[in-house]
């Protein structure tokens, strides 16, 4: 079986791109479950209920959130109606919707998707996803159990796939938005990559406005990052884990493709 990992969703490029791509994908390979982290899904920050819905139309059967999981104050309103949508696990308790599911796909496999924010240069108050993920492997009868990492540096996210490397199918790093050329399976059996990238308009700054970022990083002006939507192209960045009939992972195939959205 063949579960697809989207990266990060930006804006209207990216869900356009992502709608396109999977069923692309789907006429080219069997892909029995995707995962898609859609932090960035509604304008570059969040994501509405709307584009919620828009996502899971277009064949996502869950969906991870990161360190902008709150950016849009309603998906705290409907975030406990949705049993496919997932915010990081490694925050306060009192905060509303769940950080790891468990969902029966087909044939009757169970797959847990866990959310986790690492610690490193990430302005958010996460306890220690060592002992998070610890803690949910803890008794757990998934078949297949794949992790969104959430984190910016590559050594945090190493460190986790290491430490966990055999107990979990796969640890996929989100929210740096570039793809990095590390993908593997790791000695233990567990699929790696540190960063799977984005989905999102092209030709600008990790999916916002080029023009915002170079003003903003140049001259330290408070400037608020809006998206380019008269961007042309976008990327779409994905990953394929491809397990065999004992659900261990034995291939992860990074995707990069450039789309020119005229044609979409
Ligand atoms: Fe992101
Ligand atoms: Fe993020």
């Amino acid at each position: 079986m063949n579960i697809l990992f989207i990266g990060d969703i930006v804006a209207k490029a990216g869900r356009k791109v992502v709608a396109r791509m999977i069923s692309q994908l789907q006429e080219e390979v069997e892909l029995d479950f995707i995962i898609a982290n859609g932090e960035n899904a509604t304008h570059g920050k969040g994501l509405s209920h709307d584009n919620y819905e828009e996502l899971i139309d277009a064949g996502i059967d869950c969906i991870t959130l990161g360190n902008h999981f709150a950016a849009r104050k309603d998906l705290l309103e409907y975030i406990d109606g949705c049993d496919n949508l997932i915010r990081p696990y490694n925050l306060h308790y009192s905060l509303p919707g769940l950080g790891s599911v468990l969902i029966e796909a087909y044939s009757g496999v169970k797959i847990r998707v866990t959310s986790l924010l690492g610690r490193s240069y990430i302005n958010l108050n996460a306890t220690n996803p060592f002992e998070a993920l610890k803690e949910i492997i803890n008794d757990d009868d998934a078949n297949i159990h794949i992790v969104d990492f959430h984190a910016e540096a590559t050594g945090e996210k190493m460190a986790l796939a290491y430490a966990f490397d055999g107990q979990i199918s796969a640890l996929i790093g989100t929210h740096t938005h570039v793809q990095t050329c590390d993908s593997r399976i790791l000695p233990g059996g567990t699929a790696y990559i540190s960063d799977v990238g984005m989905c999102g308009p092209y030709n600008g700054i990790l999916g916002v406005n080029k023009d915002d970022v170079i003003k903003k990083t140049w001259t330290g002006y408070p400037t608020s990052f809006s998206i380019d939507d008269s961007d042309k192209e976008a990327v779409f960045n994905a990953v394929i884990l491809s397990f065999d009939e004992n659900y261990k992972c034995f291939a992860i195939k990074p995707i990069y493709e450039i789309i020119n959205l005229e044609e979409v």
